[in-house]
This record gives structure tokens, sequence and C-alpha cells, in this order.
């Protein structure tokens, strides 16, 4: 299931948290992997890291809200890696904020980086995929992706929609050998999470929830993309598959 020798993977927000995790996961299985972030020097360290355990990596700085510019990223790893089978969409920010002071601005920029740059760069490898017969595209989302909570308007409306755009994709091209499929991610320990975590009373709040009673590591999360990537799921495609100690179960 694991052998990705050769294959080219890009995962955006691949520099730290769950992304990084994700970069080492696919390098491990033999995968080559291209990652990026907003900052050339993250990007750099992260690189320089995956290749001081062998790995072979490469990277650059790209901010994928600049949705009109993912044809140009796309091709930019095509010509540094000779092709592109796998595409992680992983980047992503969240804004927590009462909904009745969350301006215009900041609802954009969540949904520009979460779901139009994702969009657009699942378009962009897409198109080269569909042409080449094979590819595998997933899209790390969350659990209020189908959940809703206080405070994260923005960031749920986000992961809910990518969901859907999973599933039209899917849909779309499962004749073409592209196959299109999620991840909802549970609570993991990383950057993203640490304002939730250490807020006193959020943090107990949330743990309650989990009925694994802890947070997630993010090496938990590298064996369900494995098998998302993997000939082992060549049957499955528009799934959203939770990962998350059992938090959607309840
Ligand atoms: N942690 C959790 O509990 C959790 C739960 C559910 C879902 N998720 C999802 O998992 C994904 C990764 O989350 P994480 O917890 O690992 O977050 P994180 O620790 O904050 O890491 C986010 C990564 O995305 C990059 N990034 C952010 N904005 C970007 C942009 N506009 N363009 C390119 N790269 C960008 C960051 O690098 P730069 O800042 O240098 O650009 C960083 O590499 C996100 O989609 C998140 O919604 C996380």
């Amino acid at each position: 299931m694991e052998d990705l020798q050769g294959q080219v993977s890009l995962i955006t927000g691949g520099t730290r948290g769950l992304g990084l995790a994700l970069a080492s996961g696919l390098a491990r299985a033999g995968a080559r992997v291209y990652l990026i972030g907003r900052s050339a020097e993250t990007v750099a360290e992260a690189v320089k890291g995956l290749r001081a355990l062998g790995y072979e990596a490469a990277g650059g700085a790209f901010d994928v809200a600049a949705a009109d510019r993912a044809d140009e990223l796309v091709d930019r790893v095509i010509r540094e890696m000779g092709r592109l089978d796998i595409l992680v969409n992983n980047a992503g920010v969240i804004e927590r904020r009462p909904t009745a002071e969350l301006g215009l601005d900041s609802w954009r920029r969540v949904l520009d980086v979460n779901l139009t740059g994702s969009f657009a760069l699942a378009r962009a490898a897409g198109r080269t995929m569909v042409r080449r017969g094979e590819g595998r595209i997933v899209t790390i989302s969350s659990v209020l992706g189908r959940s809703g909570m206080a405070e994260v308007a923005s960031y749920a409306a986000s992961k809910g929609a990518l969901d859907q755009l999973t599933r039209c994709l899917a849909v779309e091209w499962a004749g073409t050998g592209v196959r299109v499929n999620a991840i909802a991610a549970g609570y993991f320990v990383t950057e993203l999470s640490e304002p939730a975590r250490e807020d006193p009373v959020r943090g107990p709040r949330l743990l309650d929830r989990i009925p694994a009673g802890r947070w997630g590591q993010p090496e938990e999360i590298v064996g369900p993309l494995l098998f998302l990537v993997s000939p082992a799921a060549s049957y499955v495609t528009g799934c959203v598959l939770p990962v998350d100690g059992g938090w959607s179960a309840t």
C-alpha cells in the first residue's frame, strides 16, 4: 500500500503541522515531494529537513490565495520534478471571531485560502492528470465541514464547501483515472489549533468531546493519506474520511 516510489506529490502548507507530517509520510513511502508555503525561508528549512533524512524534496514560496497563479505553480512542479501524480490541498487558515464581528475582508481571506485556492489547484492539477489518465487529489478538510460550532463560521463554511467540491470533482473525473478524496481532520496538535487548545474554557470543552480522550498527533493523519493515494484505494473516490478519534461518531 505504501510504495509510492518515484511519484511526485505537491503538498500545500507543507512547512509545519499536518502538512509537514504528510510530506514526510509521502517521502517515507518513496514519493518525491514538492512543498509550498508563503515564506521562502520556512519552505527552505522544511526541504532541508526532509533532504537530511535522505528524501527527495523541493519547494518554493507560493500563496494559495493567488488562485489565478495556480496553473503556473503546477507547471513549475512539472518542469522541476518531471510530473505530478498527487496533489495534497492542505494549506488552511482559521479565523475565530463572533460572527457579528466577522468582517467581509476576513471572511473573504479564509475562503480565498481554504476554498478558492484549493479549487484552483485541484483544477490545474486535474487538467494534467485527466490528460494523463491518472492522478490523485486529497484535500485536508475538517470535522467542522459538517458540524456547526460557534465563532468559526468562515472556516466551517469553507470546509463544508471543500467536502462538496471533493464530491463534485470525484464524480466528474471518476471515469478518467483521477481520484479525488478528502480527510475530515479532527483536533490535532499543531500551531493552528494552539489558541483553542490553550484556551482554559474551550480547550477542556473540546477535549471532552473527543471520544479518544486526547488530541491527535500530526503523524496520525499520515496512514489515512497514504491509503487514499495508494492502489489499495483504487475504487475509493469522493470520500470524506474522518480522522478524528471518534469525534464525528458522537
Ligand atoms: N490542526 C487541527 O486540529 C486541524 C483540524 C482540522 C483541519 N485541519 C486542517 O489541516 C490543514 C493544516 O492545518 P495545520 O493545523 O497543520 O495548520 P498550521 O500548523 O497552521 O500550518 C498551516 C500550513 O499552511 C501554510 N499556509 C497558510 N496559509 C497559506 C497560504 N495562503 N498559502 C500557502 N500556504 C499557506 C503555512 O505556512 P505559511 O504560514 O508559512 O504560509 C503552514 O505550512 C488546514 O487545512 C486545517 O484547516 C487542522
